[in-house]
């Protein structure tokens, strides 16, 4: 069935069986060295005061990128890859680790999801790498190794200038392009040629009319005899490379398609790709989905889909809104989502493979936010949004301790964040029980930091949820009424 799959998509690739997929078109973080965020806003249209993180593309070589570099020459004898390329591999890495260590960082996340892509591709599969000048040059020479050089098909130069904005500002030449790298798996690709519509121009030139009504010109020979050259309509130029007729969101997002999610890209930039590289049933996935734009041009055209993303506020709160609003497509009946812990056991899961992907799944499932910006001391991991009528939308801060050694000192310093922050109320989500003589203090602690009073209702400043209370539906007292939170913050275009 149709997936949207909540995780790393290394981890739900390796799971996926080999060759089932028949395009693969991915927009990955560029190297960028940006962090991405998102502003919501709720129901009333009130932006929430701060901005919410969406993800980050920026790149360090910690112990898990140095670990996946050790194995990568492993992988690629595994994968088949040329012994060339290893060594080309590790030529980089010894001059890259000296000069740009954050560019190996990226690299080898990017070749090691690569690599995977390919096994999963159909023998007439095709792969569509989006990116940009900061590192397209460096990911080619990885995609021939991968692909094979024979199997690059076309780099296409997708022009998505917007004359306005910060981009304009820069005392160079204004950036206006984004790369994206074209392969197959074999000789034989899926591949139906598109064509531009017919300019007005061109089609006044077929200035004649035969008697079936069929337009036509005459053409002369060299030898100057005539025959009948025919416009047919449903074709135009063939496209080239260069795509300059899909314009950016700048100047197109008054078409209601535009979500608000930082970095999405144009429907009909998919539709143009689905349509040349694969047939009505075929399988198209797209392993960096963020807000589902591939999946709902592939769902448009008759196409299956899978889409994955790290974000889980990408899948919960966008991509499966964007589905269930646009395509009216019901969870359950026309699409899954998987990867989202629904046990204790697949929360602790998630807590020992990625602590913060953990704390980002606690935030949400409270149907609080991961703020971008950050106190100094990173003291909390998000907020929770709530209407008293004041005129800024008022909040909880949130703090996700994991370890069995959570202490009354971890509250303490709670209570203090929310005082400084000046927020109203806060909360903290623990993994483990406490113990019955822990919580008694944990709560004697809570109740002295009393209550927020609205609407003649009283609501306890700090609160405490364990994730198996989580799991079992329970969330903090705020004043929301319960269920219409969620509902209520969507992106802001
Ligand atoms: C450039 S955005 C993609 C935007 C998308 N093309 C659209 O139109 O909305 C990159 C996405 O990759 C996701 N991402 C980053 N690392 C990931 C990973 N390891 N696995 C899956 N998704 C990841 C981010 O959360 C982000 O949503």
């Amino acid at each position: 069935m149709n997936t949207l799959y909540y995780g790393d998509c290394l981890e739900i690739m390796e799971e996926m069986p080999s060759r089932g997929i028949d395009l693969i078109y991915l927009d990955p973080p560029f190297n960028s060295d940006r962090q991405y965020n998102s502003i919501y806003k709720d129901e009333t249209g009130r932006p929430l005061p701060e901005q919410i993180e969406a993800f980050c593309d920026q790149w360090t070589l910690d112990e898990e990128r140095e670990r996946a570099i050790r194995n990568m020459p492993i992988l690629m004898r595994e994968a088949g890859i040329e012994d060339e390329i290893a060594d080309f591999w590790r030529i980089w890495v010894n001059a890259l680790r000296a000069t740009q260590p954050r560019l190996l960082a990226y690299l080898s996340y990017m070749v090691q999801r690569l690599l995977i892509m390919r096994t999963l591709l159909s023998d007439t599969g095709s792969i569509y790498l989006h990116c940009d000048s900061t590192a397209s040059h460096y990911l080619k020479i990885m995609m021939d190794g991968i692909f094979g050089h024979n199997n690059f098909r076309r780099e296409i130069v997708w022009s998505n200038e917007d004359s306005s904005g910060f981009k304009s500002r820069a005392d160079n030449w204004i950036r206006g392009h984004d790369t994206l790298l074209y392969y197959s798996r074999g000789s034989n690709p899926i591949f139906n040629k598109q064509y531009s519509p017919l300019d007005e121009k061109t089609i006044k030139r077929y200035d004649k009319v035969d008697d079936e009504g069929k337009r036509y010109k005459i053409y002369r020979n060299e030898d100057g005899s005539e025959r009948r050259s025919y416009l047919k309509e449903d074709r135009g130029v063939g496209l080239r490379t260069v795509w300059t007729d899909v314009p950016s969101f700048q100047k197109v997002n008054n078409t209601g398609e535009y979500l608000g999610y930082n970095t999405q890209k144009p429907l009909a930039l998919l539709e143009r790709i689905i349509k040349a590289s694969s047939n009505e049933g075929d399988v198209v996935l797209d392993p960096f989905c963020g807000c589902a734009t591939t999946i709902e041009a592939a769902h448009s055209l008759g196409r299956k889909w899978i889409g994955i993303d790290i974000a889980i506020h990408a899948i919960k709160r966008v991509a499966k809104r964007r589905l269930e609003e646009r395509l009216h497509l019901v969870e359950g009946e026309d699409f899954e989502v998987k990867g989202i812990p629904q046990t204790l056991e697949g929360a602790r899961d998630l807590w020992k493979r990625d602590k913060y992907q953990f704390q980002k799944w606690c935030i949400e499932q409270v149907d609080g936010f991961v703020t971008a910006r950050k106190t100094a001391d990173g003291g909390i991991d998000g907020r929770l949004y709530f209407d008293t009528k004041e005129k800024e939308l008022q909040s909880m801060v949130l703090e996700v301790k994991g370890g069995r050694n959570v202490g009354i000192a971890d509250l303490r310093a709670l209570h203090s964040v929310m005082e400084r922050d000046e927020a109203e109320m806060a909360g903290l989500i623990i993994i483990e029980p406490l113990g019955e003589r822990k919580e008694r203090n944990f709560h004697k602690m809570m109740a002295e930091a009393g209550d927020l009073e609205v609407y003649g209702k009283q609501f306890p400043r700090m609160q405490m949820l364990t994730v198996e209370e989580i799991i079992e539906g329970k969330r903090f007292e705020t004043p929301f009424p319960q269920g219409k939170r969620d509902r209520q913050m969507a992106l802001l275009p």
